[in-house]
């Protein structure tokens, strides 16, 4: 459901599950198997391939709005990169707005979803449709 220069933003504790989200994300969207797809945290972005263009990142060290800009975020999905941003809450406006919002809990494991504007309300429409369709415990 991501296309072009969409902003997936996930937030939730340490271990609930955004890493694990966002390289699910990048395997639905043609990363390869063989490509490993790891946390950010260190190098803070990492760039993938699929169908679209991705950037995965993790503002969990960025402490200022001028240290974001200098990663460039928003140039990439102007430049149609698909955003995935773990700990990026804070940071909505520098990454452009209109974030699909992952929001994760550990215990009990629970997402909430949310839309900031109007590209991400579609996602979020076609994920609840989707969802009313096929219920993820029919999904496996
Ligand atoms: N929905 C889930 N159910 C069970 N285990 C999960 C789930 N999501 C993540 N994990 C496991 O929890 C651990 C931490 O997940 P990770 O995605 O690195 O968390 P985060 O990036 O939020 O810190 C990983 O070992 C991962 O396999
Ligand atoms: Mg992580």
């Amino acid at each position: 459901m991501l296309d072009a220069g969409d902003l997936v933003v996930l937030s939730g504790p340490l271990g609930s599950g955004k890493t694990f989200l966002a390289r699910a994300l990048c395997r639905s969207l043609g990363v390869p198997r063989e490509q490993r797809v790891t946390s950010p945290t260190f190098g803070l972005v990492h760039e993938y391939t699929g169908s679209l263009p991705i950037r995965h990142a993790d503002l969990y060290r960025i402490e200022s709005a001028a240290e974001l800009r200098e990663l460039g975020l928003d140039a990439a999905r102007d430049d149609g990169a698909v955003l995935l941003v773990e700990w990026g809450e804070g940071y909505q406006r520098e990454l452009g707005g209109d974030a699909l919002l992952v929001r994760l809990a550990l215990d009990p494991r629970r997402s909430h979803v949310s839309a900031t504007g109007a590209r991400s309300r579609v996602i979020l429409e076609r994920l609840s449709l989707a969802l009313a369709a096929e219920p993820l415990d029919a999904q496996g």
